[in-house]
């Protein structure tokens, strides 16, 4: 199969840490293991060289940090809900499974007819095409069990009213769910125009954040957040020593301390 990716500006995005978690399955320290996308990045009909994939590391210690969040919430409720907003070609669903769990990945139209040529919906696997922003895919989300939402490198392309207010949304309309997202501070938004992969795509950051706890005012209540300096113990141990001793070099760079990846309860104002 060969399938070609008719893709808008920031879905576009959705390619290159598909191409990372390739690379690393390719190596023999792999973090993810993530064979799957090494398959489907050579089924692709698509110009990877156009990108500077040089350095495409980032978004697996990412990956491996939100790996490490859907753990600990399928340790604390096996038979929960996994919600991911803006999946892109994600195998989260897949390496993470764990037999009871139910997961339901979101993205906009053309991410997820792309993720069709991969993926099935199952009894317990649902696509569902659809914006972060607009409200309908909220009744699709069963109730009855315990839900954790996460969105990986999705808000930070969005204008701040925009994601504020789909924070406030998402807090009230999923009372005690957990909530997992990147943010990007000064130094992370101003390098974008300076990292080499942002030549080849038109998507730029809109959306700047200092400091997560701020986002408490929309209704949300910050349990944990970590960089990739400080990343949680767990995950650190999974890393391939180079990489252990590399993180305590990145994790100086302004840049990588200013981008955080922060676990929150929707705890909305009664
Ligand atoms: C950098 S990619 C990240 C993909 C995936 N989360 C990952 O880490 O591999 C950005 C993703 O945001 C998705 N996206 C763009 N607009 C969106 C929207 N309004 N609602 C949900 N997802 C959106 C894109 O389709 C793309 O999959």
């Amino acid at each position: 199969m060969s399938a070609k990716p008719h893709l808008g500006a920031i879905q576009e995005t959705l390619l290159i840490p598909l191409y990372g978690r390739a690379n690393d399955a390719r190596r023999k320290n792999s973090i993810l293991h993530d064979t799957t996308a090494a398959e489907m990045v050579d089924s692709l009909d698509y110009d990877f060289d156009q990108h500077d994939t040089r350095n495409t590391t980032g978004s697996v210690w990412r990956a491996s940090i939100f790996d490490q969040f859907v753990r600990d919430f399928l340790t604390d409720h096996p038979d929960g809900t996994v919600v991911d907003l803006g999946c892109g070609l994600s195998t989260r669903s897949d390496r993470l499974d764990n037999g009871t769990a139910h997961w339901i990945d979101l993205d906009v139209a053309d991410s997820i007819a792309l993720r069709r040529n991969f993926f099935d919906d199952s009894d317990r696997y649902t696509m569902i095409a659809g914006s972060i922003f607009d409200t309908e895919w909220y009744d699709r989300i069963p109730r009855e069990q315990p839900t954790l939402l996460l969105s990986e490198a999705v808000l930070l392309y969005f204008p701040e009213d925009q994601v504020h207010s789909a924070l406030r949304s998402i807090s009230t309309a999923f009372p005690g769910a957990h909530l997992a997202f990147d943010t990007a501070g000064k130094a992370m938004f101003e390098a974008q125009d300076k990292t080499k992969v942002y030549d080849s795509l038109s998507a730029r950051f809109h959306w700047q954040c200092d400091d997560p706890a701020t986002l408490q005012q929309f209704g949300l209540r910050l349990t944990s957040s970590y960089s990739f300096g400080t990343p949680p113990p767990t995950v650190t141990r999974t890393w391939p020593a180079l990489h252990r001793y590399g993180i305590k070099l990145v994790g100086r760079f302004p840049m990588s301390k200013s981008y955080r990846f922060t676990l929150f309860e929707c705890t909305p104002a009664r």
